[in-house]
């Protein structure tokens, strides 16, 4: 079995994740996703997820896609989770690429491009203001 691991926040799922999600698990067979705690995520973006982990997680959980989560507590915890969760391939979006390359001795790592034109950061901008989302493709 083939197991895929990605890492995120998942924050007010929007398409962009739904696509990169998809993507990864077809690159095998299992896939599990890391999701950064609340805290990690103050840390990492300077503010508090809207939805809490716990949700966060239910969310995710209840997508066909994903198999398996838990929480990313330490972004310097990353080639221990891989390594606990057997991961066969690192998938992380290409805002990330590069970055990941050290883990190369342990999987294989893979980014996947972005979907343009959406984030959660946007997203928060654009109910604020009561602006639609429009996402081409797909
Ligand atoms: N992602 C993507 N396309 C987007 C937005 C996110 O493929 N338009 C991917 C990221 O590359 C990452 C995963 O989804 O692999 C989780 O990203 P996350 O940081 O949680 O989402 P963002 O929408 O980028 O959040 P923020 O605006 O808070 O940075």
């Amino acid at each position: 079995m083939k197991k895929i691991i990605t890492f995120g926040t998942y924050d007010l799922l929007h398409v962009g994740h739904v696509r990169l999600l998809e993507r990864a698990a077809a690159l095998g067979d299992y896939l599990v996703v890391g999701i950064s705690s609340d805290q990690l995520n103050v840390n990492k973006k300077g503010r508090a997820p809207v939805y809490s982990t716990k949700d966060r997680i239910e969310i995710l959980q209840a997508l066909s896609c994903v198999d398996e989560t838990f929480v990313e507590y330490s972004l310097e915890d990353k080639g221990r989770y891989i390594q606990e969760h057997n991961a066969d391939v690192l998938v992380m979006g290409d805002d990330w690429a590069g970055k990941f390359d050290e883990f190369s001795n342990i999987c294989e790592v893979v980014y996947l491009p972005r979907t343009e034109g959406i984030s959660t950061t946007h997203f928060i901008g654009n109910i604020s203001s009561g602006k639609r989302v429009e996402v081409s493709g797909g």
